[in-house]
């Protein structure tokens, strides 16, 4: 699909669609007054009558208005013109998407870029209306026999701004808007693809796929044999109840030619969590596919710094498994020895992601990084303290976190800090080895991050528990390609700064 952006009047657009805003009580946006002007009042009389009142993702479509160059107007209500914000913004950009897409429309023309949102500049808006349109058209049918596509696809979106001088920078804003939802996406693939089809070595083969289609991308897969040269015992301990063998996938992007240190990205990649010999009950266990959101997040987010070009240099680490039971897997009790040298004692092998991750960590070291973020799915606990709205993050570097928050907030695709006090690292003691994998019951979030944590001591960390966000139970299940979002624009600052 194209993104096109442009200056000019609503009523002289000879296109299939022209969308624009009805803020409460039925208070026009600019494009929606012109449209009103040129048909001699048709809209203002059409509202009077109580089909639309402006509320939040309202809908009412139109139908050959006179004097009015396209064949519909569509109208989407966007609730108090005070009380207009980030988030409703990107909705009715999804629901007129979806509109979009329900009348087998081709092309259309969105004025909704135009609307008045406080502290946010062309840019950011046309960013979001790239990212949320992708995210509104998103469908997963690889695995169905008979793709049901729609009757015509929208191919063109025309998004208009107000002044000819934003039509620059606004090209560059569709540009990353574009990579953004190209790898998030990805992620989304990824993600909705099942564990039979979705192995730790089909995530290798896609990494290495991603580094031939651009040449500034590295991709290395380490085996189970060279793991163990480098003493994983924690990541094996997790694969060895499997068939499918354990892969440690780094995909490096260098977008600079100095020599930066570089910033290192390491994914959950548990490519299905059945619990091991601690199994998981029943119930949505289908879901633990989605184990390895984290491993996709930093695929998709590696894919989309390389399309945008950004100067960069970025190390993405993905720890790859399967966690079955078996005759030959962990048992609870079982002591495995870290590659950092530290034991553990596997007290329950469904805590299995911080085994995977922790041996990851220490691997990190050798890139020498300026910062390491993990994103995984890591526990239940974190569903429970803060749903499914924001990720959780802890870290242990004040400077890093506060630019991973406003990251979150620009993209709307937020993380909500937890405390990583000393006071809880005590729920890890183990009668027989250094630290156990488990904490108890009690804040089970900030517990496996200090596991975590007594792997990360050289280098600022981050960790992000997307447990809550990165898919969709119930009806809508299905990946939500989150935190794909947040990390871009958390690298996108960085790419300002140097
Ligand atoms: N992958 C799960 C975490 C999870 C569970 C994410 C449900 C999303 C929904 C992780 O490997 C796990 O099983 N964690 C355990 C840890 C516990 C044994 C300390 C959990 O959260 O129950
Ligand atoms: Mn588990
Ligand atoms: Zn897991």
């Amino acid at each position: 699909m194209k993104f096109k952006i442009k200056t000019a009047a609503p009523e002289t657009q000879r296109t299939a669609c022209v969308i624009a805003g009805v803020f409460l009580s039925n208070r026009l946006s600019t494009a929606a007054k012109r449209l009103d002007k040129a048909c001699g009042g048709i809209i203002s009389d059409i509202l009077s009558g109580g089909d639309m009142a402006g509320e939040t993702g309202d809908i009412l479509t139109l139908y050959k208005l006179p004097n009015i160059a396209c064949e519909r107007v569509i109208l989407i209500g966007c609730g108090s013109k005070r009380k207009f914000t980030d988030s409703i913004y990107r909705k009715i950009i999804g629901k007129s998407a979806k509109q979009l897409q329900k009348l087998g429309v081709n092309e259309a023309v969105s004025y909704l870029p135009e609307l008045p949102l406080k502290d946010r500049d062309i840019a950011w808006k046309l960013r979001q209306a790239v990212i949320s349109t992708a995210d509104a058209l998103y469908s997963f049918e690889q695995t169905k026999s008979k793709k049901k596509s729609p009757r015509k696809p929208l191919e063109r979106l025309v998004l208009m701004v107000s002044r000819e001088q934003d039509t620059a920078p606004g090209k560059q804003a569709v540009i990353q808007g574009m990579a953004i939802a190209a790898g998030q996406s990805l992620a989304k693939d990824l993600g909705n693809l099942p564990g039979n089809l979705c192995t730790p070595s089909y995530l290798a083969e896609q990494a290495k796929a991603l580094a031939k289609e651009y040449h500034k991308l590295r991709a290395n897969v380490m085996d189970e044999d060279e793991m163990q040269k480098l003493g994983m015992g924690a990541l094996l301990s997790v694969s060895q109840g499997s068939d499918q063998p354990a892969k440690l996938i780094t995909l490096e992007y260098k977008g600079t030619s100095k020599t930066a240190k570089p910033i290192v990205l390491v994914g959950k990649g548990i490519t299905f969590d059945s619990g091991g010999i601690s199994m998981k009950p029943a119930l949505a266990m289908d879901e633990m596919k989605f184990d390895m959101c984290g491993a996709a997040s930093v695929l998709g987010t590696v894919l989309a710094c390389a399309r945008m070009k950004l100067p960069i240099h970025l190390v993405g680490i993905i720890a790859s498994a399967e966690n079955m039971p078996g005759s030959r897997a962990t048992k609870p009790g079982d002591i495995v020895t870290t590659m950092s040298g530290q034991t553990v004692e596997v007290l329950n092998t469904d805590a299995e992601g911080r085994l995977v991750l922790c041996d990851t960590l220490t691997y990190a070291e050798r890139f020498k990084p300026s910062a390491v973020i993990d994103i995984a799915t890591l526990t239940g606990a974190c569903i429970i303290a803060l749903g499914h709205h924001p990720s959780g993050l802890l870290s242990n570097d004040e400077a890093l976190c506060k630019t991973l928050l406003a990251a979150g907030r620009n993209s709307g695709d937020q993380a909500w800090r937890l405390p990583l006090w000393d006071e809880y690292q005590d729920q890890l003691d183990s009668n027989f080895a250094d630290m156990a994998n488990i904490g108890g019951r009690s804040a089970g979030t900030i517990t496996a991050a200090c596991f975590l944590s007594r792997f990360t001591k050289k280098y600022g960390w981050a960790h992000l528990d997307i447990a809550g966000t990165a898919w969709h139970s119930g009806k809508q299940k299905g990946a939500t390609g989150r935190p794909v979002p947040l990390l871009v624009h958390y690298l996108m600052d960085q790419a300002l700064r140097t």
